[in-house]
């Protein structure tokens, strides 16, 4: 080794000890006759010194010395001189006393600083990972992820799991995303998908007699980017055989607060896990990944707006929608201008507008009065209704009511992001508290209305309730699932479900689904007659390791957590991928590429056509 000690793990026990470091120069000061290098590794940061009197060779090399040289230095620790101590370093109380210096590497001026945790553009973050990297709060989220993940995998071991690879060329996977292909050479036409995740895998090794398998799971997905989603990113892919639902929720809340406790004991955790159901969080929060750490929850009043002539309540009503809202506390103040702001927040998720009531009146122990409020809606609603509406809400002086009319997808759209919003400007979400739950009885299907059919509303292979079994063949609506879901501060960390496991129920189920028997073959062949060779009762469930990653880290994408992420078009900008490969690539993979014809004026973006 080029170093017997770590920079970061040098301390007062050390010192009088003769140590040899490597590293990376962070920042130098030139004191006249001293000159003081921030020695950067892995492990920290420790300052050396060049004094001529102790070694003038080594004090000349030092004075060529930039930021980010690679070196490697021999000294002694020695204790700071009282009163230059670093209280905020680590190291802060020692330094070491350089005899010898050697530069294994000069560098170019780095693009942004490393030593700073400046903003910088991300742009030039990504295409310079490797130095972005080398910042302490990149490296520490790369050190919290490896922990998370040994503590996952130790957790796992110690009850019986077992670690089985499955293949990233596989036949595509309906996960409601959109597959990633990869052309076969030896197959001329013929394609791979990569996986969207390791779902009929991980059954098929259930049905093998694996019984307690996981994965640190690579998965891959074709679709619309976010600050939680990227093309590639990484689950912990479990399943178990013989099990109920209750045998894996028990699982993931003991593993999720041993994550807590072992990499984040400062966080606070309530255990058991709150359980809410479908219905219940989509009433409450709008959405199905709530954030639970605070209330500002949606009311209906859709009864009330029934019966008033109120035009946008009126037209939302008849058109079968409906009329909800959430009570803000003390923004009653709020200004024309906030009011038009939260208005054009609401219309950008397709609300046609904002309703307000400020309760602006001090409380009136005789009940509210016309006076005590300010809102379009006291011209159209008698006195009783407003003051239903205000009960609904428990709204008291200095709350505004903000309620949205429209069909019900847009007002729980609207109003679960404004909801969100308003928590934020108003601080309410305690960043120390991580508020997990499960939400439960999720419907099978959901109903799409632009192709008229059936979707899983989880994927093909949950199974349904079973005292729903029969409903399959008369309302496929009422089916529900073996699903659940884990949430946390309003992101969902991880999906699953008990499994079918008959070839029958399967079958059935395709078939509601709109999939054609010779489809069913060709793309569930395979695990249709898996099935028929005893395939056990099994269930499991897929934490996304990125987004629990962020969230432990503090973090507001998953680009940060990971180590080589793309940007929001996908791009890989520190290789440039994707990008053109050869003709003779092309052609080996039987394909040629043909202009776009949709993308006229567009930057040429071609697509493949299967060639000979
Ligand atoms: P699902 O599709 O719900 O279920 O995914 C499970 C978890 O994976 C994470 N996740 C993502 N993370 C980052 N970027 C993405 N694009 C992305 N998509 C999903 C989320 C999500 O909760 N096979 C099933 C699991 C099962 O049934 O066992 C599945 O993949 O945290």
């Amino acid at each position: 080794m080029l170093k017997n000690r770590n920079c970061g793990q040098i301390s007062k026990c050390d010192v009088g000890a003769d140590v040899t470091l490597a590293g990376w120069v962070h920042r130098r000061r030139d004191h006249g006759g001293l000159i003081f290098i921030d020695l950067r590794d892995r492990e920290g940061i420790v300052q050396v010194v060049f004094n001529p009197q102790v070694s003038a060779q080594a004090h000349t090399t030092a004075e060529r010395l930039r930021p980010e040289y690679v070196l490697q230095v021999k000294g002694t620790v020695s204790a700071r001189p009282e009163g230059t101590e670093n209280s905020e370093l680590r190291t802060g109380a020692v330094e070491v006393v350089a005899r010898e210096l050697s530069i294994l590497n000069p560098s170019k001026t780095p693009p942004f600083y490393i030593s700073e945790e400046a903003e910088v553009d991300e742009s030039l973050r990504l295409k310079y990972r490797y130095l972005d990297l080398r910042r302490p709060r990149m490296k520490d989220n790369l050190v919290l992820r490896h922990r998370v993940i040994k503590y996952m995998r130790d957790f796992l071991d110690a009850r019986g799991f077992l670690d089985v690879e499955t293949p990233i060329l596989i036949k595509s996977t309906p996960e409601g995303a959109r597959d990633y292909l990869v052309p076969s050479r030896v197959q001329p036409g013929k394609f791979y998908a990569l996986p969207q995740s390791p779902q009929q895998l991980k059954q098929l090794l259930m049905v093998a007699g694996i019984e307690r398998y996981y994965q640190i799971a690579r998965c891959f997905r074709d679709e619309d980017l976010r600050a939680d989603r990227q093309p590639e990113f990484t689950q912990l892919d479990l399943e178990m055989s013989f099990v109920d639902e209750e045998d894996i929720l028990r699982l993931l809340e003991d593993m999720f607060t041993g994550i807590m406790e072992t990499v984040c004991p400062s966080k606070k955790v309530f255990k058991p896990f709150p359980r809410l159901s479908y219905t219940e969080v989509m009433e409450r929060y709008g959405n199905d990944k709530p954030d639970v750490r605070y209330g500002l929850e949606l009311h209906s009043i859709s009864d009330i707006a029934a019966r008033s002539e109120f035009i946008p309540f009126k037209s939302a009503i008849e058109a079968g929608g409906k009329v909800k809202g959430i009570c803000a506390p003390g923004c009653a103040s709020y200004s024309r201008r906030q009011i038009d702001d939260l208005a054009d927040f609401v219309k950008a998720r397709g609300a046609k507008g904002l309703i307000t009531l400020a309760m602006t009146g001090d409380q009136n122990p005789g009940g509210l009065t016309v006076d005590m409020v300010k809102s379009a809606l006291t011209k159209s609603l008698p006195l009783e209704d407003i003051r239903e509406l205000v009960a609904r809400f428990g709204g008291k002086s200095g709350d505004l009511i903000l309620i949205v009319a429209g069909s019900l997808d847009v007002v729980n759209k609207a109003l679960s992001d404004l909801r969100a919003e308003m928590a934020q400007r108003l601080g309410l979400a305690d960043p120390n508290l991580f508020a997990y739950a499960f939400v439960l009885n999720f419907p099978l299907f959901e109903w799409n209305k632009d192709v008229n059919r059936w979707d899983s509303m989880h994927h093909p292979f949950t199974a349904p309730v079973d005292k729903d079994i029969p409903l399959l063949d008369v309302d496929p609506s009422k089916v529900m699932a073996k699903h659940y879901d884990l949430v946390c501060n309003g992101y969902e960390l991880s999906s699953g479900s008990i499994r079918i496991h008959t070839r029958e129920l399967q079958d059935k189920v395709f078939r509601i689904l709109g999939y054609q028997e010779d489809e069913i073959v060709a793309r569930f062949g395979h695990m249709l007659e898996a099935f028929e060779y005893g395939a056990p009762p099994h269930g499991g469930i897929a934490p996304g390791i990125d987004r629990l990653v962020m969230l432990l880290a503090g973090e507001k994408t998953i680009r940060e957590v990971i180590a080589f992420p793309k940007n929001q078009n996908a791009v890989d900008l520190l290789t440039d991928a994707p990008s053109e490969v050869s003709a003779e690539q092309l052609a080996e993979l039987h394909m040629r590429i043909t202009p776009d014809k949709n993308m006229q004026g567009a930057p040429v973006q071609p697509h493949c056509n299967i060639g000979g």
